[in-house]
């Protein structure tokens, strides 16, 4: 089962996934760390930059990119990254990729999955959750079982993040995302979500039957996860004050 870690806001919530990332570059300053984009980890990356660690030998993998963006859009996750990752953390640029970075678009999903192999894979990953129920862009329908490839997102999102768009029509229909196969390969995932609007989704992957129809559910199925939500996103939790009791009680030799 999910860790679930109810907090009282984003900030704090930043703090306690800031808390397992720093714990991890102490114990192995190469570190791989899965990345995303988004509003959600933005208070992790915020509360990461004021610890002022030394991240630069840190290697990241951002989780997804839009395909049809041109090059250097200021909302390609290439650039999100750089803006709101690389720079404020002190990341080395050459050590974090984001999918479909180089060679060909058909090529793109294999590329990513051997480059991920090859760092040795990720120790931690970072997650937010659509209003879809998508981790990463695996929206409904995608395979458990899947890898880096290109999808289509849904109108939902689209619409979801034409806030970040001078237009909703300039938000592209398609991306190259890793794969729910390729998420739960990682060896500690850590889900944020916070507001209301959340509150549905993350009922669904915590404690909702495992379901293609909903992707985040794919998060059972790993044996170490931590769910870190404010009230509001866990106001549908049914074993909420069982949660908030397993964290007030929490040995103290264990870690996050
Ligand atoms: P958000 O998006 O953090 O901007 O809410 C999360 C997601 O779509 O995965």
């Amino acid at each position: 089962m999910a860790e679930v870690v109810i907090v009282g806001s984003a900030e704090d919530a930043g703090q306690v996934a800031a808390d397992a990332i720093e714990h991890l570059v102490r114990a192995n300053p190469r570190a791989v760390l899965g990345l995303a984009t988004g509003s959600t980890p933005l208070t992790t990356w915020r509360a990461l930059a004021a610890r002022g660690l030394d991240l630069s030998q840190v290697r990241g993998f951002a989780l997804d990119e839009y395909v049809g963006l041109p090059a250097g859009h200021p909302e390609s996750y290439r650039s999100v990254i750089t803006r709101e990752v690389v720079e404020p953390l002190g990341l080395t640029p050459e050590l974090v990729r984001v999918p479909a970075d180089s060679g060909p678009i058909e090529t793109a999903g294999a590329d990513y999955e051997a480059a991920i192999e090859a760092a040795g894979g990720v120790d931690l990953q970072i997650l937010g959750i659509g209003r879809t129920g998508h981790i990463g862009f695996n929206e409904p329908g995608s395979s458990f079982a899947s890898l880096t490839r290109v999808k289509t997102l849904t109108e939902q999102t689209r619409i979801d993040n034409a806030r970040f768009f001078d237009s909703p029509e300039d938000v592209p229909r398609h991306c190259v995302t890793q794969g729910l196969g390729t998420i739960l390969r990682a060896r500690h995932l850590v889900l944020l979500a916070f507001g209301a609007a959340k509150a549905a989704a993350l009922a669904g992957a915590v404690e909702g039957p495992l379901t293609a129809s909903l992707p985040g559910s794919a998060i059972q199925l790993h044996p170490r996860v931590t769910v870190i939500v404010d009230e509001a996103a866990a106001s549908e939790l049914q074993h909420a004050d069982y949660y908030r009791y397993a964290w007030e009680h929490r040995l103290p030799w264990e870690r996050l």
